[in-house]
C-alpha cells in the first residue's frame, strides 16, 4: 500500500479542526453547556482511541459526564474479540432506549472494532434505532465531520466502509492520568490467527514514523508522565513498511535516549517476531521495564499450528529461555485460549505444562469463542462448555498457585515502585507498580502520586503485593 495512501494529509486533519469549530457553535447556541460520555470496551488500543475521541469532544466544546441520562452525546467504543464482549455492548444499547426517550436530542454514537463488522451494523440499524451514528476504527479521525453530518442533517449514519487502514497525526488527547500514557506506535494486524478477529476490522499492518512517535514520547516526558506504554497489536512488526524499514529494537533503541526519569513498556509482542536483538536491546536500555507480555495462547505445537501461530512449543520455550538469560529479573506474562476447536483434554493439559514450566508472573485466560467470519469459527468444536471450563479452571489454579508463589518472593524485599493512584483502602492507601509492571498497594498519602518511591514489602497474595512506604527513591 503506497504510503501517501495510509497517512491521512494534514489538510484534511485540518479540515477536522474547522468541523469542531462548528459543532462547537451549534452547541454554544443550546440553552446548556454540552455534556458527552465515551465509555471504552477492550484493551488498550480501544483506551488510547477514547482519549483521541474524547479529546475532539473537548474541543467542541464538550464537558464530560459519567451518567448516561446527562449526556448530550454519547459514544460506545466498542470490542470484538470475544462474544461475550458483544453482549455487554447490547446490554449497554438496550439501556440507552430510556435515556434517549427521556432526551430525544441525545445523540449516539457506536464505535470501535464491533461496529466495523457488517453483520452488528445490520443488527443495529434494523434493531437499535435509537442509534444516530456507526463508524470503525478506520474512520476515527474524522469523528467530528461525520458528528456534524448527524447534527445538521437529522439522520441516522453508517461510516463502515472497508477501507485501507489510516495514520492520522494530530489528533487532540485527553490523557486521564497524569502518570501512565499510551503511544499507538503501530495499527491493524497482518497475522490472522484463525480464532481472530482483529486483522478484519482493523485492517493491515501500518507503523506511524519514528519521529511522530519519538516526538510524542518526548513530550510527554517533559510533561512529566513516568509510564509509558507503546501499543500495537503485534510491537514486532513495527517499520516494516516504512519507506526507510527500521525495526522495533531500533524504535526502542531510539526512545530510550530521551532523558528522564520514566519506564518504557510495550504490548503485543507476538513470539513468532520476538527474537534476540529485542531481548538484548530491552536488556541494554535504562529505561524499557523488564516486562515483557508474550501471549503463548497454547501449549501444544499441533493446536498452535491450527492456530496459525507460526511457533511450536519448543521455540517458545527456546525464546523465554533467552530472554531471561539476558533479564534475569524479567517480569513475564501471556495470554492464554482454552478450548479451541478440536482441542483434546490431553492437548490442554500441555498448556497447563507448559504455564508451570515457565512460571509466569500473571496470565489473561480466556475460553475460546467462535467469531464469525475467521476460519476457526468453522472448525468442528466436538468439547461441550462444561468440560472447557474444567481444564480453564485448572488452569487457573495452577497460575493462581504460581502468582501466589512468585508474590510471596517479594515479601522483605525493598523495591522502587511509581505511585500511580489512590486505592480507597485505609490500610493501604495509594497503588503504586513495580518496574515489571507489579501492582503494589502502598502506605502513605497523596502527595506521593507521580513520585518513584522505595517500597517495603511487608505481605502478598495471589494478585498483588502489600508495601510500607520507605522513602522517596532516587534517581536512577
Ligand atoms: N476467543 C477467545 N480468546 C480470544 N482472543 C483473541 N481472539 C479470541 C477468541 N476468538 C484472546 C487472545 C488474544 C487476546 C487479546 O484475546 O488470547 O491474545
Ligand atoms: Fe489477533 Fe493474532 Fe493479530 Fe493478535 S496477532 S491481533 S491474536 S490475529
Amino acid at each position: 500500500m503506497d504510503r501517501n495512501q495510509v497517512v491521512i494529509p494534514p489538510e484534511q486533519i485540518a479540515r477536522q479542526r474547522e468541523f469542531e469549530k462548528k459543532i462547537r457553535a451549534l452547541l454554544e447556541a443550546r440553552q446548556r453547556p454540552c455534556q458527552a460520555l465515551v465509555e471504552t470496551f477492550g484493551c488498550q488500543q480501544n483506551v488510547a482511541d477514547s482519549q483521541r475521541l474524547m479529546g475532539m469532544l473537548r474541543e467542541m466544546g464538550c464537558a464530560f459526564t459519567e451518567d448516561p441520562r446527562e449526556a448530550d452525546i454519547i459514544v460506545i467504543n466498542t470490542c470484538a474479540i470475544r462474544e461475550n464482549a458483544e453482549k455487554r455492548v447490547y446490554g449497554t444499547l438496550g439501556q440507552l432506549t430510556h435515556t434517549k426517550e427521556a432526551n430525544p436530542q441525545q445523540i449516539i454514537c457506536l464505535c470501535g472494532c464491533m461496529a466495523q463488522q457488517e453483520r452488528v451494523a445490520q443488527k443495529v440499524r434494523e434493531s437499535y434505532r435509537h442509534v444516530d451514528m456507526i463508524f470503525g476504527p478506520q474512520a476515527l479521525w474524522k469523528f467530528p465531520e461525520l458528528l456534524y453530518q448527524v447534527c445538521t442533517q437529522h439522520r441516522r449514519l453508517f461510516s463502515i466502509d472497508d477501507e485501507h487502514g489510516t495514520i492520522a497525526e494530530g489528533l487532540p488527547v485527553v490523557r486521564e492520568s497524569g502518570v501512565k500514557a499510551w503511544v499507538s506506535i503501530m495499527y491493524g494486524c497482518n497475522n490472522f490467527c484463525s480464532y481472530c478477529i482483529v486483522p478484519y476490522v482493523r485492517g493491515r499492518e501500518r507503523s506511524r514514523d519514528p519521529e511522530e512517535i519519538l516526538a510524542e514520547v518526548r513530550e510527554l516526558v517533559a510533561e512529566g508522565y513516568r509510564d509509558i506504554t507503546l501499543l500495537g497489536q503485534n510491537v514486532n512488526s513495527y517499520g516494516k513498511d516504512l519507506p526507510q524499514p527500521m525495526d522495533f529494537a531500533d524504535l526502542l533503541t531510539a526512545i530510550d535516549q530521551t532523558p528522564g526519569d520514566y519506564y518504557v513498556r510495550f504490548m503485543t509482542s507476538h513470539p513468532k517476531d520476538a527474537g534476540e536483538k529485542l531481548f538484548d536491546t530491552m536488556a541494554r536500555c535504562s529505561h524499557v521495564a523488564k516486562q515483557l507480555h508474550l501471549p503463548v495462547q497454547s501449549g501444544n505445537s499441533r493446536v498452535l499450528h491450527a492456530m496459525n501461530r507460526g511457533y511450536t512449543r519448543e521455540q517458545y520455550l527456546e525464546k523465554v529461555r533467552y530472554a531471561r538469560s539476558v533479564m534475569p529479573d524479567l517480569v513475564l506474562t501471556s495470554d492464554i485460549i482454552i478450548g479451541f476447536p478440536g482441542e483434546t483434554e490431553a492437548e490442554a493439559m500441555d498448556t497447563i505444562s507448559l504455564v508451570e514450566e515457565v512460571g509466569y508472573d500473571a496470565l489473561f485466560t480466556f475460553i475460546y469463542s467462535p467469531r464469525p467470519g475467521t476460519p476457526a469459527a468453522k472448525l468442528p468444536d466436538p468439547v461441550s462448555r462444561e468440560e472447557k471450563q474444567v481444564w480453564f479452571d485448572r488452569l487457573l489454579d495452577a497460575q493462581n498457585r504460581i502468582s501466589a508463589q512468585i508474590h510471596a518472593g517479594y515479601v522483605g524485599q525493598e523495591i522502587r515502585v511509581l505511585v500511580d493512584g489512590e486505592s480507597g483502602d485505609v490500610r493501604w492507601p495509594l497503588t503504586s507498580r513495580t518496574e515489571g509492571g507489579r501492582l503494589v498497594h502502598l502506605t502513605g498519602d497523596k502527595s506521593a502520586i507521580g513520585s518513584f518511591v522505595t517500597a517495603k514489602i511487608v505481605d502478598s497474595n495471589t494478585w498483588a503485593l502489600f508495601g510500607e512506604l520507605a522513602e522517596a527513591a532516587p534517581q536512577r
